[in-house]
């Protein structure tokens, strides 16, 4: 059975981090002028640049050594073809597919996925373009004007993220509400001034049962149905759902026409692509969405061919386990020199740390070594006076991917080279230190590891570049770990105890619990 830590590989890679304790990654530099156009390369729209990171040639000789000895190559092409890779749900896992701007066939249980995903994109097509025209009236013949998309986790950040990242690609006449708490103050406050018959809810959830967007349907439907002061109002023209529980969409009074589905086969945190990506679709229009899909079929396509030393999501994926396995990191910084991308680390969250976020390997055996990091960031340059303290003088080794638009608007340049400049300043910094001869509140150590990335424009082509390549990233991590990235079991526990908290005994809990149950209790 295949484990990365018993290799000879492993061995050495530890072996070489004791070796490299000491070196300084800018004497790298002086040793090789070379460094920085053997250390970036660009795919699609974007430049990688991970030369300031503390690897020699030697230690990438390895770490690519590992990947070759690792069941990689194979996962690839089982993943890409449709083969039940998530093997604790027995699914394939084919986010692929759903950008596959190839067309070839691809095969679940000998049939072509493809003719259905064809159709629930033309269904996402004739649905956006009715609400983009003003075709698509409401119940008092009023056009769509608001859309709020009720969903939570995958059914929230991806196309949320994705919509606030191409706001100038908007329609100038659509407004778009992402509720996802159940705290009901986010569906109070987004209900608060809309026109019901102007607004049109999507009720997004792949199983369409969890509880926080079941609520939030159910709260808004009940607004919908009070505010327009009829209790049977047919809401066909008010509420579409995206899901694969069609059955469940009915009964909460969708019509079937207004479903759009998707597949079981489609993983939550990788679904911004199916169906669930409707939203980006009306905001940024089919063409768009298109452009979107394609910018990240040019990644899957990178990725399936390239060789591993020119592949860019199996090198960030590589640099990754150096640093928390030989390395000691616990955490993944992400931090995006760009306004647009404010919710790209929030995204990344769950990809990361819901597909990697694991302690036992495919067969279910505990592992002894360290996987999926914690994923955090805030964009720059805010991070710079929060936490970026912490980075240039505390006692954590956290390594950064820094992530910029080189082309960006014209009306403000004298901001354009402020951001950037900041975020080079910043990563030559975190290498360089300062005072090191100090050795008082000054002394920087610097030394302190980051990847570049920079995307040509704020596009949708390089948006799905840019997702697809870090979806990639952490799936060979996944494989080099030996564990499955596309199980989620560890969030059934919470949602079970939640739901039985509600009806259990006060004293059925522990103390803490109890004692804390009968407060909320006697508030309720
Ligand atoms: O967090 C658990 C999870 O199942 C995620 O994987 C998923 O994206 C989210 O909840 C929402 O699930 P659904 O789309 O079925 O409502």
């Amino acid at each position: 059975m295949y484990s990365p830590a018993t290799s000879d590989i492993w061995s050495k890679l530890q072996q070489l981090a004791e070796h490299t304790q000491s070196d300084q990654i800018l004497d790298y530099f002086a040793k090789n002028p070379d460094r920085f156009n053997e250390m970036s390369l660009k795919v699609a729209g974007l430049f990688v640049d991970f030369s300031k990171n503390k690897i020699t040639d030697e230690v990438l000789a390895e770490l690519m050594a590992l990947a070759a000895q690792s069941p990689l190559a194979e996962k690839i092409q089982q993943m890409l073809s449709g083969e039940r890779i998530n093997t604790s749900e027995d699914r394939p896992v084919l986010h692929t597919a759903l950008r596959n701007r190839s067309n070839k066939p691809v095969l679940v249980d000998g049939v072509d996925v493809m003719p259905g995903i064809n159709a629930a994109l033309k269904h996402i097509q004739s649905f956006s373009d009715n609400i983009r025209s003003g075709n698509w009236l409401g119940y008092s013949g009023k056009p769509i004007r608001n859309i709020i998309n009720i969903g939570i986790g995958g059914s929230d950040l991806g196309p949320n993220m994705v919509c606030r990242a191409l706001l100038e690609f908007q329609h100038p006449k659509l407004k778009f509400y992402f509720v996802s708490n159940v705290d009901s103050s986010h569906i109070q406050k987004t209900l608060k001034n809309l026109n019901p018959e102007e607004t049109l809810f999507i009720i997004s959830s792949k199983t369409f049962s969890t509880q926080e967007t079941q609520l939030n349907a159910h709260t808004s439907k009940k607004w919908f149905l009070e505010s327009c002061h009829s209790p049977d109002q047919d809401i066909s023209q008010h509420f579409v759902a995206v899901s694969t529980n069609i059955e469940a969409a009915i009964d909460f009074g969708i019509a079937s026409e207004n479903i759009f589905e998707f597949w079981d086969w489609v993983g939550g945190r990788y679904s911004l692509w199916s169906s669930i990506g409707l939203p980006i679709a009306m905001s940024i229009g089919f063409a768009g969405f298109v452009k979107l899909l394609e910018g990240a079929h040019e990644i899957d396509q990178h990725f399936a061919t390239a060789p591993f030393s020119k592949n860019i999501p199996v090198i960030l994926a590589l640099i990754g386990i150096w640093h928390i396995n030989f390395q000691g990191a616990d955490t993944q910084a992400v931090i995006p020199y760009d306004q647009a991308l404010h919710q790209f680390p929030a995204f990344l969250q769950q990809l990361d740390m819901e597909s990697n976020g694991k302690s036992v390997d495919i067969a279910g055996r505990s592992l002894d070594y360290a996987t999926g990091p914690i994923v955090w960031g805030q964009t720059g340059s805010n991070g710079q006076h929060a936490f970026f303290q912490l980075l240039h003088q505390g006692t954590r080794f956290v390594p950064i991917d820094f992530i910029a638009c080189l082309n960006r608007d014209t009306e403000t340049p004298e901001h354009n080279v402020a951001l950037l400049t900041n975020m080079l300043a910043q990563a030559e910094a975190f290498m360089v230190g300062s005072n090191k001869d100090a050795q008082n509140h000054s002394y920087c150590p610097g030394n302190k590891p980051s990847n570049t990335l920079l995307i040509d424009d704020l596009t949708p082509k390089n948006i799905g570049a840019l997702i697809a390549l870090y979806e990639h990233k952490v799936f060979v991590q996944g494989v080099i770990w030996n564990i499955n990235s596309f199980d989620q079991w560890g969030v059934q526990l919470g949602k079970k105890l939640a739901a039985d908290m509600t009806a259990t005994e006060i004293t059925a809990h522990d103390p803490s619990t109890s004692g804390l149950l009968a407060m909320v209790r006697a508030k309720l």
